[in-house]
């Protein structure tokens, strides 16, 4: 059973002794774990025979929508009226929903109180769950309100995945392909041919993929340069999931991001950095995972218009993560529009 241990916290996988032991010498004065209806369902009967303690349970609708002060309110009320205080330990058992909320409210409430992640979807797993931000979107903005707080630990079960929506699966693993594009090219060729593998490969390469986001993050705790690496494909992901967002059929956050990788890649061939082949590899391998999807890439100006409000934008300009090469990316590039709408026609065309 493998560990990494980060500046602050250790992440553990696949080990329930030592959750058993974390949770014994901690000895917290209360347990409160934070799910959602379907992390209650399929996980949490799998936490409980773990907890040689009493506990209490805070349950909040899944989805982004409950990433919001209501629920946050609705948070530190149950945990005040659980007469929780500072040496209460919260539990965050869910996917990324679960981890930025809880770890918000627990940074907020009396000022900060201790928690611990284990995340149960792939993007939980691989990404969320890794680096110490925690957040809520309010107004019509995304992660706008939030916290650096560290958990005291995360616990990694892969078992959880067994009950992972196939397509839960498919928008984690674009996370994976990402920590491999941007800074490990075996990582990415190991990936690159689709999720068939066995649980035990699936195991090694999510290993792989927190030691890659864990080593970037220790590079740039507070996000303030090589950090941004880890936003390849999501600025163009971004506008692309918030215009479908209230559709009826929306895009998951890794399927949105799997088409912005293949437009950034684009740009970063354009840039003169990427190789031609290089980027017709990146192309192909996404489109046989996720498929060609032109119509989510569309009305273009709509999207330009959306990227206008990217958190990385400078004076006016946009700004764009690209790669230097498979495995190694630069922090961001300003990028005209033009470029940009060739991005987007560049994922439209058949090839
Ligand atoms: N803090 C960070 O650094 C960071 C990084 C990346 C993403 N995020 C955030 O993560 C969120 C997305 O996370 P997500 O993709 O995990 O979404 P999610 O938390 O909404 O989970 C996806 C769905 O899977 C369900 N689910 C969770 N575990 C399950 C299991 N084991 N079996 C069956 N169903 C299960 C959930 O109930 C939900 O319906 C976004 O809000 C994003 O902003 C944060
Ligand atoms: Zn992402």
């Amino acid at each position: 059973m493998k560990t990494i241990r980060t500046k602050g916290y250790n992440i553990y996988f696949d080990n329930t002794s030592k959750l058993q032991e974390f949770i014994g010498k901690k000895n917290p004065s209360s347990l409160v774990i934070l799910v959602d209806e379907n992390t209650e369902k399929y996980c949490l009967h799998h936490l409980i025979p773990l907890l040689n303690m009493e506990f209490h349970i805070i349950k909040i609708k899944s989805g982004e929508t409950s990433k919001s002060i209501s629920t946050s309110e609705y948070i530190w009320k149950k945990l005040i009226e659980f007469h929780s205080d500072r040496n209460t330990l919260l539990i965050n058992l869910g996917g990324g929903v679960i981890g930025d909320i809880g770890g918000f409210c627990a940074s907020t409430f009396m000022r900060g109180i201790d928690f611990i992640q284990i995340p149960t979807t792939l993007l939980g797993q691989v990404d969320a769950s890794i680096g110490g931000k925690t957040g809520i979107d309010f107004l019509e903005y995304k992660n706008i309100i939030g916290s650096f707080h560290k958990p005291k630990a995360v616990f990694i079960f892969t078992d959880f995945l067994k009950t992972l929506p196939p397509e839960e699966l498919k928008s984690g693993y674009a996370e994976m392909l990402k920590h491999g594009l941007i800074a490990d090219t075996d990582e990415w060729k190991a990936l690159s041919h689709g999720l068939l593998m066995s649980p035990i490969e699936m195991k090694k390469h999510i290993f792989k993929s927190v030691s890659i986001k864990k080593r970037i993050v220790e590079k740039d705790p507070h996000d303030i340069g090589i950090r941004k690496i880890l936003n390849f494909g999501h600025t163009f992901g971004h506008a692309i999931e918030s215009k479908w967002m209230s559709s009826k059929k929306p895009l998951l956050h890794g399927q949105a991001v799997a088409i912005g990788m293949v437009c950034e890649s684009y740009l970063s061939y354009r840039s003169g950095q990427l190789s031609e082949s290089d980027l017709f590899d990146i192309r192909h391998s996404i489109l046989d995972i996720y498929g060609h999807q032109p119509k989510y890439v569309k009305p273009v100006p709509e999207l330009l218009q959306i990227m206008q409000h990217d958190k990385k934008n400078e004076n006016g300009e946009f700004h764009v993560v690209l790669l230097e090469d498979i495995g190694s990316a630069k922090k961001s590039t300003p990028i005209k529009t033009n470029a940009l709408e060739d991005a987007f026609h560049f994922y439209q065309a058949k090839l």
